[in-house]
Parts: structure tokens; C-alpha cells; sequence
């Protein structure tokens, strides 16, 4: 069973209690927040105040994504704001092996996110740093794109490279997931879904997380 994680980038802003009251009530396992500078994406969206807001609404995981350049600049500030986890972009980190270091040292689980374009085989030497990769299966930066069919391909990939190290890193795939594709994302390897449209764009969004969590 994978780990649901809703994406509160597609949430209503005007009335975000009622939105993280409605995950709290429902099966969702993580908040995914996903953070954008306007620099790495070509789209901003919110920074740790926000995130620390998310914070005080929910005892959920709080699985931050930090679409920005030099993420190191910003560390102590996710951690302050009460991030359980901090995730990376590869693209993004000119050494990412420092980046990761600072994220542990500052006691968060730690994620590196690739991007479509970016190889399965460039992770190699860092899976063994890190708690999770995130998939990305679209171009990072908005949400409600569809899901890029390629990286069925690189999650079996993914899948196959950490089971065969023995490591116990988590498989989060990112974008366009949808109660239909679900199942296959599942089946090649994927441990958490993050779903941003499919659940805050339903009539019955707690309904529909239930129904991600079935497949
Ligand atoms: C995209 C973000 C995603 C996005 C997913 O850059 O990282 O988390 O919110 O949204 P959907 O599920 O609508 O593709
Ligand atoms: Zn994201």
C-alpha cells in the first residue's frame, strides 16, 4: 500500500483550514508542500512562513519539496518552521553531497528530486545518503500537468538499483498522478504518490484519497 501524499499547491488558499482540516480527517499519510523561487521553476508559490503555518494545522508528515537554487541558504529556515523532511533537486545543488549532510545534520529525513530529463544512473553514488527520491514525472513547477508515460521505466529502474544495494530509500513520484494511472506507478516500484489535481480538483477529495490508498 503506498503512501498518499496530497500536494496543498493545488489546495483552495483562500481557505486553507478547511483544506488541512479535511486531510486530517482523511486517510492521506503526508502534507506535501512544494516550494518554488521563481529561479529553478519558472513559478513561486510559498516559503517557511507558509510551511510553518501547515505546521501548526497538522500532526501529518510534512514533506517539503524545495523547488529553489541553493536550498542551503534556506535549511535552518524549513527546519525552524517545522519540516520533517527536506527535498532537494539535484539539478539545483552544486554539491549536492553538502546539501544532504546539512539536511541530516539538522535531524530531517532527506529527499533528492530528479527532474524528467535527469538519468536514474546520476543517484548512484548519494542513495545510500538519502531517505527518499522524488520522481518527478512532469517539468516541476505547476501542478495539473500530465504524467510523463517515460517514467514508468525509470522507477522500475530506481526500484531494481536500491533493492539490489539492500537500502531502505523511499520511491515518491511527482506530477500528474491519477486514480487511473496509479496502479501502474504502484506496480513498477513507487512507495509514495504526491497528488495535487487528482484530489483537491474532485468533488470529494477526502473520497478520492481513500480510493488512491486502495490501489
Ligand atoms: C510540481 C509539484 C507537484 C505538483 C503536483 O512542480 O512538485 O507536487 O503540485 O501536482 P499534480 O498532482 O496536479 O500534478
Ligand atoms: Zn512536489
Amino acid at each position: 500500500m503506498a503512501l498518499i501524499a496530497p500536494s496543498l499547491l493545488s489546495a483552495n488558499f483562500l481557505n486553507l483550514q478547511q483544506d488541512c482540516n479535511m486531510l486530517n480527517e482523511s486517510q492521506a499519510d503526508w502534507f506535501h508542500l512544494d516550494v518554488m523561487d521563481g529561479r529553478f521553476v519558472p513559478n513561486i508559490s510559498f516559503g517557511p512562513m507558509l510551511v510553518s503555518f501547515f505546521r501548526k494545522a497538522t500532526t501529518k508528515y510534512c514533506d517539503v519539496h524545495l523547488m529553489i537554487e541553493e536550498p542551503e541558504r534556506f535549511a535552518d529556515a524549513f527546519k525552524d518552521a517545522g519540516a520533517d523532511s527536506l527535498t532537494v533537486h539535484l539539478e539545483a545543488c552544486r554539491h549536492l553531497h553538502r546539501n544532504i549532510q546539512q539536511i541530516k545534520s539538522l535531524d530531517m529525513h532527506c529527499g533528492v528530486a530528479i527532474n524528467p530529463h535527469t538519468p536514474v544512473e546520476s543517484l548512484t553514488d548519494i542513495l545510500g545518503d538519502i531517505d527518499l527520491v522524488c520522481m518527478m514525472s512532469v517539468n516541476p513547477g505547476f501542478g495539473g500537468q500530465s504524467f510523463i508515460p517515460h517514467t514508468i521505466h525509470k522507477i522500475k529502474h530506481l526500484r531494481k538499483l536500491i533493492d539490489e544495494a539492500g537500502l531502505n530509500v523511499k520511491i515518491e513520484v511527482d506530477g500528474g498522478v491519477t486514480l487511473q494511472n496509479a496502479g501502474e506507478i504502484i506496480a513498477a516500484g513507487a512507495d509514495v504518490l504526491v497528488a495535487g489535481n487528482t484530489v483537491f480538483k474532485s468533488n470529494d477529495p477526502s473520497a478520492t484519497i481513500a480510493s488512491l490508498k486502495k490501489i
